[in-house]
């Protein structure tokens, strides 16, 4: 199969209506889009990912109506919906006997947000159904943020990569969970659990577990297949002294092999929109160890963080 790379918004619709997968830009990372009512088309995209059928997907949705079509909205989501969409948070929800299991992998809650890219709110608004769509990477891998990302490890199983540009935010979104009457963090990402404190107060923190409620939270998700170490950076390149590492810092330089510094500034809404980009160029050159500073614990540091300690946690 050939991959076109294009800006065509309408073409992608009608690849979409056909039951085609169709990778697709977001704020966040893109996602493998299918038809979310459409069983055949959601199972392909399983097949392209090479992704388990227990990990549900998140579902993509334009608006108020079509949020309804999938999910119980409780009274108690509500406020989060007014600040936060459109956005980077996923809200996990009970869903609608419409929404296919395979889609949820047969969990009584669907995990649905409404993305904030304006290509793909034009794609929402043509094909006019919710689109299903896990980051469009391989199972396991890290995700992708540019469409030239995509088209390195999914070209040739797919017939169409709709071209956003580099996704501004750079991480996946923030997952939460409504349940026994409190919001449970399932990952953090791009909507910063600070900004969503401030408005539904302490989040309780998901357990990571063998067959986790969100399985992001599989320890060894999000990796690069070189191996990565992450801390303090000198004392790391001490560690290794005698190998190339490629190292990956937060504001400032350091001697190594190779060192990406992911904003001078110190601004970490910046390096985050950098941080996956890096990751895979330092796993594609001849570094032999990826050695990566630890974020501030705060803002999308917290989000940074998770995704390196779990790249970290592969072997
Ligand atoms: O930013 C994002 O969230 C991107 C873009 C494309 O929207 N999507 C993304 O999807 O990161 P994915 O499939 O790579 O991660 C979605 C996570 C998975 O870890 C999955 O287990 C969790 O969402 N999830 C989906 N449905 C769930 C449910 N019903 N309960 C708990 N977790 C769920
Ligand atoms: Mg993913």
């Amino acid at each position: 199969m050939t991959t076109v790379t294009g800006t065509d918004v309408a073409q992608a619709a009608r690849l979409l209506e056909q039951g085609a997968v169709v990778a697709i830009p977001t704020e966040t990372v893109y996602g493998l889009a299918a038809d979310a009512f459409n069983e055949e088309a959601v199972l392909t995209i399983f097949t392209v990912k090479q992704r388990p059928a227990f990990d549900p997907l998140i579902v993509h949705v334009r608006d108020r109506a079509q949020l309804d079509r999938v999910a119980v909205v409780p009274p108690q989501a509500e406020v989060l919906i007014d600040r936060f969409w459109p956005g980077p948070l996923t809200l996990v929800l009970p869903k609608r006997p419409a929404v296919p299991d395979l889609v949820t992998s047969g969990l009584d809650t669907v995990a649905v947000r409404m993305p904030a890219h304006t290509m793909t709110r034009a794609l929402l608004d043509a094909v006019d159904t919710p689109l299903a769509a896990p980051s469009a990477n391989p199972f396991g891998y890290v995700s992708p943020t540019t469409a030239g990302h995509v088209q390195d490890q999914l070209g040739g199983r797919i017939p169409y990569i709709l071209d956003g540009g580099a996704c501004a935010v750079g991480v996946e979104s923030t997952i939460l969970g409504w349940q026994q009457e409190r919001w449970v963090l399932f990952r953090p990402g791009g909507a910063p659990v600070e900004a969503i404190e401030a408005v539904v107060g302490p989040l309780h923190v998901a357990a990571d577990s063998a067959r986790p409620q969100a399985p992001g939270m599989l320890e060894s998700h999000y990796a690069p297949r070189k191996p990565v170490h992450v801390g303090d950076v000198d004392s790391l390149l001490r560690r290794f002294a005698g190998r190339a590492v490629g190292v990956i810092s937060f504001r400032t330089e350091h001697a190594a092999h190779r060192c990406e510094v992911l904003s001078p500034e110190g601004d970490l809404a910046v390096a985050a929109r950098h941080l996956f980009a890096v990751l895979r160029e330092l796993d594609a050159s001849d570094c032999q160890v990826i050695v990566a500073e630890r974020f501030p614990e705060e803002g999308l540091g917290r989000a940074m963080n998770d995704r390196l300690r779990r790249a970290a946690a592969r072997r």
